[in-house]
Formats: structure tokens, sequence, C-alpha cells
């Protein structure tokens, strides 16, 4: 069947049967092809096409939509033993504002260091290891005092720095992610510590690639392919390299199903580290403002995962990943039943549907309102249910300053 699709829907598989008459002025997309895969859909975005036929007797359809309950609920792998678990993990032992501070120090000292890093690589100069292994240590000493701190700051983007917020946001969640599943610190600091320098290796390829405005050609897709092993070349003449944190930096492209790079490993052939900074690499890459495109919500990205595991991630560990981010991390905005827009303040400590929010706007008279603080795991939460996410920019909300970042 053919029918008309928003490109911000195509997926790998689709067979794209008419581009509109778009193509006259764009060499690149000539008649009918098949989506090979992310770069091919980013390489249309590019040539500012919005919209595309497909056929989908000749190929995939397009994402699905929104999950049911049910489905989210199969998402974080069910409730046996979670609610247990979250009220461990998310009782904070100070005030979030009083961590906040904290946790803005160690994202400034690490975003110093991460700065330095680069400079350090591009020159052939040494660089402090040490240094790396101290600030995981801070990240994970905060994320332990208050976990919705160093999340929250990780929420609010600037597009112009994102590859050095990248690296950060990775290393932050990849601690997170490790704290929860109760690894100890020194398997934490290892995978972190991996997870800060897994896009190391572009700093071998020229900026004139990596900020290209315009579409890669294919010798240029090939190079920047290439950052994994370069990461691992110049990690493997530093002392001190633990082989795990090589490995997740090796292999933080690989895919589940053999289609990643750059040795096409599938499954358990892809170590642990492998297979988490994966979806931790992808998650912050989507919810980012980046260059070319746009962030979407968290949640959008999350059912993008699930829907895309088992064949590209271990579902098993994104189902850990869910339930360690919750499903509307700190930072999202959401629709409630009651006609109210909210942001995420607090992660949920009871069940993931019910964080804590912020209301923030009423949809029914059209209108912001003064912020007023609702724990949806409460009485109120019967009347105020979420209902679905919202982009920000769509009714000028700022974010930030909900969450006392500014
Ligand atoms: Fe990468």
């Amino acid at each position: 069947m053919k029918k008309k699709v928003s490109v911000e829907d195509l997926i790998p598989g689709a067979f794209v049967c008419d581009f509109g008459r778009t193509w006259l002025n764009r060499p690149f997309i000539l008649g009918k092809q098949l989506i090979k895969d992310e770069w091919m859909i980013e390489r249309i975005r590019r040539y500012d096409i919005t919209e595309v036929y497909i056929d989908t007797t000749r190929g995939k359809d397009i994402k699905k939509p929104p999950l049911s309950l049910a489905d989210w609920q199969k998402a974080f792998g069910g409730n046996d033993g979670l609610r247990e678990k979250l009220a461990v993990e998310r009782s904070p032992w100070v005030p979030y504002e009083k961590e906040l501070e904290k946790a803005k120090e160690i994202k400034h000292k690490a975003h110093s260091f991460v700065q330095e890093l680069t400079e350090s690589v591009k020159t052939g100069a040494s660089f402090d290891m040490d240094m790396a292994s101290e600030i995981v240590d801070e990240m994970v000493g905060s994320i332990a005092r208050n976990r919705d701190a160093l999340l929250s700051l990780i929420s609010i983007q600037n597009k112009d720095e994102y590859l050095f917020n990248h690296s950060i946001n990775v290393s932050v969640m990849m601690a997170s992610f490790c704290k929860f599943q109760g690894m100890d610190a020194g398997k934490i600091r290892i995978y972190s510590t991996g997870a800060l320098f897994h896009d190391l290796g572009k700093t071998r390829i020229p900026d004139e690639i990596l900020l290209k405005p315009t579409t890669y050609t294919d010798e240029e897709i090939k190079r920047i392919k290439m950052h994994p092993q370069y990461g691992k070349e110049i990690l493997n003449k530093l002392e001190k390299v633990d082989p795990e944190m090589l490995e997740v930096v090796y292999e933080h492209h690989e895919r589940m199903d053999g289609s990643g790079y750059p040795n096409g490993l599938k499954g358990h052939d892809i170590s642990i580290g492998g297979r988490m900074v994966s979806i931790l690499d992808v998650y912050d890459a989507l919810t980012s403002d980046r260059p070319h495109q746009k962030a979407s919500s968290p949640t959008e990205v999350l059912k993008y995962l699930f829907e895309s595991s088992p064949e590209k991630f271990d579902l098993e560990l994104l189902q850990k990943f869910i339930q360690s981010i919750g499903i509307y991390p700190v930072g999202s905005l959401v629709r409630l039943s009651s006609g109210f827009l909210a942001v995420v303040v607090e992660s949920a400590k009871d069940n993931l549907l019910q964080p804590v929010v912020q209301l923030v706007y009423d949809l029914n008279k059209n209108r912001a309102i003064p912020h007023t603080r609702l724990d949806l795991s409460g009485d109120s939460g019967a009347l105020h249910q979420i209902a679905g996410t919202e982009p920000p920019e769509k009714w000028n909300i700022d974010i930030a300053a909900c969450l006392k970042i500014e």
C-alpha cells in the first residue's frame, strides 16, 4: 500500500516509492529507494524533505502508534519487586536544591576536563586518567545523594556544545544505570569512565566532516565509522586502561542483530558494557538538540528503543534502563488527563507512571498558571493521570526554570 508519511516517522527497512517533486534539485534522491539505515533518513532530513510516500508492500511500515499502558508495563519489565527497589534507590539523602549546587560544580568540572582532553588528544599530549576517575566518583556520589540533581542538569541541552555534553550525559546516565543494577564501585567507575571516553575517537576526524552542514559522502561516512577504532587506539596507548573500559568505547555502535559497526558483533558477543552504552548513546543523541536534528521527548525515545528491541538493543538491559530513568524522566513536559500541562520535577518513587510534577499550564483556560507541585503517586494521582508528552517549545515552557537550574 502506498501512503504519505512524515520523514520523522520513517524507519530503516521502509521503501520510499516517491519523494514528491523534491528530487528535481536534489541529486542524491533519485527515484525509489529502500531506507537502509538511520544515516539515510538523516540525509533525507537534511534536504529539508518533510514528507515522502512509502510502499508498505515492498518495505516496513512507519513507526507504531503510542504505546498503551500495558505495553509500557512490558517495556519496564513489570512491577515485580520494582516498587521496593525504587523506594530504596530514589530516596534522597539531601534535598534537591542543595545537591543541585554540587551537581553544577561536577558538571562544570567534567566539561572542563572533556574540553582539555579533546585538545590534548588533538595535539598528541598526554592526559590525566586519574582525573576522569575522580570526576566519575563525584558523579556517583551526587547520584547517591539525590539522583534528580545531575539528571536534571543533563536533561537541559545546549545545542552548540553537543559533542562535549554528550560524553558527560552518557557518563552520568551510565553511573546511574550501573548503580541501579547494584554494581560495585569498581565496575561503576570502569563503565562510566568508558562512557565518558566513548566518542574520543572523533577527535581524529576533521571538524570539516563532523560539523558539515550538508549531507555526508560515502567516504565521509566510512571515516566517521572509524571513530570506535580510533578511540580504542588512543586509549590503548595509556597505562591503567581496563579492558572492559575499552569494550565500552570500541563496541558502542554495535547492535544486537549484527547490523552495527565496526565488527558487526551479535547478541552476547557484544560485551555488557557495549550493550549498555549503545542504549545510552542513542537515548542521549535523540533527546538532544543537534546541529541537524531537533530533540525528541525522552518518552518518545524510550518507546523507539523499546520497539527496536530485541533486534537492535538488549531488551533485558533496556527494561532495566527504563526502570532506572523512568518512563517520564525528570525534565519531561507531560499532558495530564485533567487538562493541565506539567513538568516532571522529581523521579517516581513508587510507580514509574506517577512521578512528582509541577503544574504549569491550564489547557482548558489556555493560559499559564502559578506553578503548583503535585505528587502523582498521592491522592491526586487518580484525577491527574499522565496522558502523553508535549514539546516544551510549542507551549513556551521554560523547563530549566521549573527545575531551578537557571
Ligand atoms: Fe559514537
